[in-house]
């Protein structure tokens, strides 16, 4: 790789690199150049910022840097231009009048409500599990993400059509990133699949439309569609069916698999560090016994936050974002014209080691004193664009683990290669997690393992020791 005009912090390179391997390139961008970096092909620029300073630039200026998730609209009238109107696209006044209409689903009071059927979803899961057994814990929780988000959004009573519109929705998320590369980086074998997402599009359009038809027609229930419907601004208006098509269509896409995968990395973080995962079981016995967690339960474990949150940080399940300027900006050293994409990194700023004293050391202990700069912590990115469902994955994930860790010990086959790559911006266990559950009553191990995760994670023995020294 060469670096470009002398202190401009540009790589140049192939662009491709960056869909290719995401992480990858994020982390050698930074290596190189620091906090604002460039990576350019023939005239063409994709920035990056890493860090609490320009994470502050970018996520706090909402009218300069815009949000397009997904920068494939499809033509006028198309069920993909539908889709992608959701929050996670919309920007200005469109963005906060949509975004006070969605917020009440997941205000604290909403959320409670919803606790006791996650619960009972978790128990279903455990209940289905058998002591000697060894399963891809990666599939189990991207299946039971999917039954959950799927009763969350659409209702605890449709399940198979909500079952349709979540596979649906994972394959169409997942395309739209593959041919969003188009966008700023000319591939035939890219631009090939636009055909293909169109596709897509109305397929998965046609059964939210059936979601939303059989909610009318049946009173309301407890779920996000439900209270969407009733929605109002403040001048009384509803959301539309095409609006509504394109917040379902986002919300189930940014909960599902960013919430299987973080519960997945903090099963298997824990499993590598017995000690802290010994430390939590006993907590989670002092606070529940052996009952399921109540929703004020979930709040009650210190242990637990701070798990979770190093968990999060170190494999955060949202690798990267992307901003785009709706004006020329200096962004540093940089100067950005209108168009011009920016990403920023929960991975990347989660490793920063003046900040994170060992970044690449899973220490949950590091949170009883630790109290990072605003944007230096940002698994749920920060600022007006806050992540909308933090608190329920936050007490989804703190229901799920104590049911799961009440009943079995979960150890990774040993030497399994346990890879971490990204798709669709969020960081995925892709080669699986196959991880043997035993009783309750035997000790954890951390049996070798393989992998890149390994370039992720230093899982040097004895972590976990000073990790449970330090937080007695
Ligand atoms: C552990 C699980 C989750 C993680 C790590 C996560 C992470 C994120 C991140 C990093 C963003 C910012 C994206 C950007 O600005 O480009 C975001 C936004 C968003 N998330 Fe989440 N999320 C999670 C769970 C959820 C859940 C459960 C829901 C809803 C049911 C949800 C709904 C949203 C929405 C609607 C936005 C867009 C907000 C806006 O632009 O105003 N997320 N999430």
């Amino acid at each position: 790789m060469t670096t470009g005009p002398l202190f401009a912090p540009v790589s140049e390179g192939r662009l491709l690199d960056f869909p290719a391997d995401p992480a990858a390139c994020m982390r050698r961008l930074y290596e190189t150049h620091g906090e604002v970096a460039a990576l350019e092909e023939r005239g063409q620029r994709i920035a990056f910022v890493f860090g609490p300073h320009y994470n502050h630039r970018v996520l706090s200026d909402p009218q300069t840097f815009h949000s397009q998730f997904f920068p494939i609209r499809g033509p006028r009238n198309s069920a993909q231009r539908r889709l992608t109107s959701g929050l996670l696209n919309m920007n200005g006044d469109a963005h906060k009048r949509h975004r006070r209409m969605v917020a009440t689903p997941f205000q604290k009071s909403s959320i409670a409500g919803y606790q006791e059927g996650i619960a009972e979803l978790a128990r279903q899961m455990v209940w289905g599990w058998k002591a000697g057994e060894t399963r891809d814990m990666s599939r189990e929780m991207n299946d039971y993400m999917l039954r959950v988000t799927s009763s969350l959004l659409f209702g605890f009573d449709q399940h198979e059509l909500a079952y349709e519109i979540g596979h649906a929705t994972e394959s169409w998320v997942k395309l739209n990133h593959e041919v969003g590369m188009g966008v700023f980086v000319s591939d035939p074998d890219i631009t090939a699949s636009y055909g293909d997402l169109l596709r897509h599009a109305d397929d998965l359009e046609s059964r939210i439309r059936r979601m939303i038809d059989l909610r009318r027609s049946t009173p309301p229930g407890r779920d996000v569609l439900s209270l969407l419907l009733q929605a109002r601004d403040e001048n009384g208006a509803g959301m539309s069916d095409g609006e509504l098509i394109g917040q379902a269509a986002v919300l189930f896409g940014a909960a599902h698999l960013t919430t299987a995968h973080t519960l997945t990395w903090a099963l298997f973080l824990l499993s590598q560090h017995p000690d802290v995962a010994t430390e939590l079981v006993a907590e989670m016995h002092g606070t529940l016994g052996d009952a399921s967690p109540t929703f004020e339960q979930t709040e009650q474990m210190p242990l637990l936050n701070r798990v979770l949150k190093e968990s999060m940080r170190i494999l955060s399940a949202s690798a990267y974002s992307q901003r785009v300027t709706s004006e020329p900006v200096e962004l540093g050293p940089l100067s950005l014209p209108q168009g011009a994409v920016v990403v920023f990194s929960p991975l990347i700023s989660h490793r920063m080691p003046e900040i994170f004293a060992e970044p690449e050391r899973f220490l949950p202990s590091r949170w009883e004193t630790l109290n990072p700069p605003p944007y230096a912590y940002i698994p749920f990115a920060s600022g007006p664009r806050l992540c909308i469902g933090s608190s329920l994955a936050m007490m989804t994930i703190k229901t799920t683990l104590p049911t799961i860790l009440q009943r079995f010990r979960l150890s990774v086959v040993p030497d399994s290669a346990i890879d971490a790559r990204v798709i669709a911006t969020m960081l995925a266990p892709t080669a699986g997690m196959p991880m043997r559950l035993s009783p309750a009553t035997s000790q954890f191990t951390a049996p070798r393992i393989a992998g890149n995760v390994l370039d992720w994670i230093d899982l040097q023995p004895g972590d976990e020791d000073r990790a449970v020294q330090r937080a007695a």
